[in-house]
């Protein structure tokens, strides 16, 4: 049930990946491509995990809320990046975020629940 939103957000974070691997090895089109292909991601993950939400408790609110945090992380560190702008801050909030999202969704009843 879970999968579709799975598979998504993990495209997402291999495009992310695929993306800064071109931005560093100076292929400004590919990188073009790429991140535009990752935009269509983000609503992927976005609708998928929309069509997960059959309750609106405040852990649910949480959870889509650090989400969308990690989807504009990813979008404000490709900017900076190809900017070549410092992206530290931006490093440690998607560390921190990633993680937090990790749990709730494993937490919340669907799909895997490994902590609970
Ligand atoms: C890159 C961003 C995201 C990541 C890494 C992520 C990660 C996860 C994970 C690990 C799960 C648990 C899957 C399972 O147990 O099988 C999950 C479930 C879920 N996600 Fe996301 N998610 C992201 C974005 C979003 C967004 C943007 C929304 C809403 C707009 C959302 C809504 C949900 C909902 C409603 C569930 C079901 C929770 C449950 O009842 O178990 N997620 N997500």
């Amino acid at each position: 049930m879970t999968d579709s939103h799975v598979s998504t957000w993990i495209l997402t974070l291999v495009l992310f990946g695929v993306a800064l691997i071109l931005n560093k090895k100076g292929n400004a089109k590919g990188f073009k491509i790429i991140h535009m292909i990752l935009r269509v991601f983000y609503l992927l993950t976005i609708v998928t995990g929309v069509m997960l939400l059959y309750i609106l408790s405040p852990m649910y609110i949480v959870k889509i809320v650090v989400g969308l945090w990690i989807i504009s992380l990813i979008e404000l560190i490709l900017i900076r990046t190809a900017k070549n702008k410092k992206t530290s801050v931006l490093w440690y909030q998607f560390g921190f975020a990633f993680l937090l999202v990790l749990y709730l969704g494993l937490k919340l009843p669907l799909g895997f629940h490994p902590f609970s």
